[in-house]
């Protein structure tokens, strides 16, 4: 059993590794470290057999505001070692099932590392939503490719061009929530499925994720290496500067000449 007290919690009891996001002041936006602190606890969740099945939380009312904007502003990643791309490569490799419990908005990578857990219970609070245009940035996550198959085309186009929210009872129609239950039930839901998984065979329940993702690995990490590449230059572009600036400022992005 372990508690890191940081903005990641992260405590392992009977095969369950249950990480909470823990910023909630700053809306559990993700920093360099927390990217950091994801990566080392996924990759290490993935040896062994201490650890069946991860459980990824936020809070009640704020599942993941995304990436900290200021972080980005300060010190974008700047390649493909960075603790952002190494937590994504992380968790869409990650060989055992990962349980997520989402509540509030999840904005950005709060909705696109969704497409790499294998459940998702939400509370009827919860709000999804990928911005990434009105940042002055690309897709992340391989969900430029992920997306448009699991949404179809003209939904993907919808969420990711014009980057508007869609709430619980949406993502429960198009499959990208198992099930929508009240925010106050929603981590012991998604503990509740973890304990049945941990106890199941864990060589079974490796076997048998290789074989749902069979022929997706590859294309997903190639993906995620071309977004990587688009969004870690566009972070430096002028449209990424000025809406990062007026978000710091609290005033409306002015795109006039970007
Ligand atoms: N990066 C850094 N700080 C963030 C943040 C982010 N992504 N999201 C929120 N915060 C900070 C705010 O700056 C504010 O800090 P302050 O108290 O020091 O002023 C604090 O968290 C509370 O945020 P606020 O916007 O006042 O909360 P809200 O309840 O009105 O709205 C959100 C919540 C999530 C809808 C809103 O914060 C938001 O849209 N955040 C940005 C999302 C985004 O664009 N993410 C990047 C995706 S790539």
């Amino acid at each position: 059993m372990s508690d890191t007290p940081n903005d990641i919690l992260v405590h392992t009891e009977a095969g369950v590794t249950t990480i909470t996001l823990n910023r909630v002041d700053k809306k559990n936006s993700l920093t360099r470290a927390m990217y950091a602190t994801l990566a080392d606890t996924f990759e290490a969740a993935a040896q062994g057999t201490e650890v069946r099945v991860v459980v990824l939380q936020g809070d009640l009312a704020i599942f993941s505001a995304g990436n900290d904007i200021g972080d980005f502003l300060q010190q974008p990643p700047a390649s493909e070692d960075s603790p952002v791309f190494r937590f994504l490569r992380a968790i869409a490799t990650f060989p055992k099932p990962v349980v997520a419990a989402v509540c509030g908005p999840a904005v950005g990578i709060g909705t696109t590392l969704l497409f790499h857990c294998d459940l998702v219970y939400a509370g009827d609070n919860a709000a999804f939503s990928m911005p990434f245009v009105n940042l002055g940035l690309c897709p992340e996550a391989a969900s430029s490719l992920l997306v448009p198959q699991m949404l179809g085309y003209h939904r993907a186009a919808e969420a990711l061009l014009l980057g508007e929210p869609f709430m619980a009872e949406a993502a429960l129609e198009v499959g990208l929530v198992n099930r929508v239950v009240p925010p106050t039930e929603c981590n012991a839901v998604a503990q509740a499925q973890a304990k049945k998984l941990a106890a199941k065979p864990l060589s079974a329940l490796i076997e048998t994720k290789r074989l749902l993702k069979k022929g997706q690995t590859a294309p997903v990490l190639e993906r995620m290496a071309e977004e990587g590449e688009s969004f870690g230059r566009m972070l430096r572009e002028p449209a990424a500067r000025e809406a990062f600036t007026a978000f710091m400022a609290k005033r409306k992005p002015d795109f006039s000449n970007c």
